[in-house]
């Protein structure tokens, strides 16, 4: 049999915005437990929760002050085992958040690092350098923070004199581990095990390609593009944009060779482990660094951030699902597909445009969810997306983002798909909170009534409706069972046909005009009710899109 997570449905729960369990305006894991049976309704095998440890949240969690421990505002050690312990029970698997490249400034070593001298074991664990210039007030390169300003920040030193740099990729709370330090890899394994033990079945790898750095620390050419490449907003097919990526591979700071050794290491560790535990890596590298990060001896899948700032456009996405799927054959190793997560806008609001309101824009997104789930491999759903949220809209004062507070505004950052979740009610909290006097950290919109997970149930034609259908078929088709089947051309300029094999086809209309398409198969499931299908002929119209079976 194969592993599960070769075509698995994976869930993303972000817990500060999932469900409150306990009235305080935050989501906690008691809140995830909760909802899990919501979860098996919808029909996911697995769900990934981004970071619930100890952290001072300056970027909601992803600063780590202990990574072998729950944060009391998430709850206890003990109501995570329950959680997984209750996932498992429905036959959920759980797959957790790691974030090795680098920690808090309030984990325990980075405390002593502080109060330690220039060149000692403890600040061997981070990046610690003299300046540069007269009295060392230069940073030690000139590499940028990917939240904006320079990758360093000076300390003062114990006895008060301005001191060293550190280095940190991220905020100036997220300080970098040193992983040539082999105290820093023995204990990420010791973390690893520990969760392991609790009986997680995988893990999501954290900025997956930044872990080694050039330990000689060169200025780089191009400091700001580094940064940029990274960004998912950015036009895939521009020539400028794919020589700002190519600047990514083997770079001072990132998708270096020696990340090899360091998954290897982890691989070897979780084939220790029974069932079949897995690793996925976020790492936005060229096609052919991806062998390094996946396949037979190192992680599990890689996420592919190419489908997932893909345009509503028939032409890209078929020669981006092409791609992924060649590529993917030569390493050997499923495709991973998603639409968002908490670092992108709701796809829905990534697709508005002039000629597509946000009605319109959320067929547009459900067509193109059923493209993604007709794929072979797994999927990744971000909690909020199977109700077809939009991105809210979040005032200046309400903003939480490091990266808005970086860029000094310039850009908003991704508080706007971090809103709590809307479970039921008219008004907010919408059911986030049992209290209703709670006060969500972050304002939810007052126009989200009809898409609570509650009103949305009651009706087979939302977004939900479709994508529980989704979710059943790709377990019970033998067409979607297959993994070896499928195919994807562009049906008429404009139309996107994916097939599995000869009973099974997905078209979506990605033009401006309604089409129709001589057939006599029968829908199994649309994207809109406007989708019409009479036994000779499919008519779709603009932005719509079916899933089709020849045999019912
Ligand atoms: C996470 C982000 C986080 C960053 C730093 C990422 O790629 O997905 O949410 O801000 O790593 O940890």
């Amino acid at each position: 049999m194969r592993p599960w997570w070769h075509a698995a449905a994976i869930y993303q729960v972000y817990p500060r915005s999932f469900r409150d369990g306990n009235g305080d305006g935050l989501g906690d894991v008691k809140g995830v437990e909760e909802k899990l049976p919501y979860l098996k309704d919808l029909g996911v095998d697995a769900i990934w929760l981004s970071p619930f440890y100890p952290s001072p949240q300056h970027d909601s969690g992803y600063d780590v002050a202990d990574p072998r421990d729950v944060d009391p505002m998430y709850g206890t050690l003990a109501d995570a085992q329950s959680m997984i312990d209750a996932a498992h029970a429905l036959g959920i698997k759980v797959i957790v958040d790691v974030v090795p490249n680098h920690a808090s400034v309030e984990h325990r070593w980075f405390q002593e690092a502080l109060l330690s001298a220039a060149g000692s074991k403890e600040r061997a664990r981070f990046h610690f350098r003299d300046g540069r210039g007269e009295g060392g007030f230069e940073p030690p390169t000139n590499w940028m923070s990917m939240f904006g300003g320079p990758a360093w920040t000076r300390i003062t030193e114990p006895d008060g004199t301005p001191g060293q740099w550190y280095l940190h990729i991220f905020d100036s709370s997220q300080p970098d581990y040193n992983w040539s330090n082999p105290e820093v890899r023995e204990d990420w394994l010791t973390t690893l095990a520990f969760w392991l033990d609790r009986g997680v079945d995988g893990f999501r790898v954290d900025v997956a390609l930044g872990l080694a750095k050039d330990m000689e620390y060169p200025d780089i050419e191009n400091p700001e593009g580094l940064v940029q490449a990274l960004r998912l907003d950015l036009d895939n097919d521009s020539p400028e944009v794919t020589a700002l990526r190519a600047k990514v591979r083997n770079s001072a700071i990132f998708d270096r060779d020696e990340l090899r050794e360091i998954y290897g290491e982890w691989r070897t560790l979780m084939n220790r482990y029974p069932g079949d535990r897995m690793a996925v890596a976020e790492a936005w590298v060229a096609p052919d660094r991806a062998a390094m990060y996946v396949g037979g001896d190192t992680l599990h899948q890689i996420f592919n951030f190419e489908f997932l700032s893909i345009p509503f456009d028939a032409t890209q996405i078929c020669a981006v699902v092409q791609r992924t799927l060649d590529e993917l054959a030569i390493v050997k190793a499923p495709a991973t597909w998603a639409l968002s997560n908490h670092d992108t806008p709701r796809v829905v609001s990534r697709l508005m445009s002039p000629e597509l309101d946000e009605e319109r824009a959320r067929t547009a997104a459900r067509s193109l969810a059923l493209i993604a789930h007709a794929l072979p491999g797994s999927i990744y759903v971000y909690q909020g997306e199977e109700l077809g949220l939009p991105d809210a809209p979040i005032p200046a004062s309400a903003r939480q983002d490091p990266v808005y507070f970086r860029t000094n505004g310039e850009q908003l950052g991704r508080d706007a798909a971090r809103v709590p979740l809307p479970w039921s009610g008219v008004a907010a909290p919408y059911g986030f909170s049992d209290d209703d006097t709670a006060v969500t950290w972050l304002p939810q919109p007052a126009d989200w009534e009809g898409l609570t997970a509650a009103a949305e149930s009651a009706d087979p034609n939302s977004t939900l409706g479709q994508y529980r259908s989704m979710l059943r078929l790709r377990h019970e088709l033998p067409s979607l069972v297959d993994l070896d089947n499928a195919a994807v051309s562009e049906l008429m300029p404009g139309v996107v046909r994916v097939t599995r094999g000869p009973e099974f086809s997905c078209i979506v209309n990605c033009t401006s005009q309604q089409v129709r398409i001589q057939s006599n198969a029968a829908v199994l499931v649309a994207s809109d009710e406007s989708v019409m299908a009479d036994g000779e002929s499919l008519t779709l119209p603009p932005a719509t899109g079916a899933w089709l079976s020849e045999t019912y």
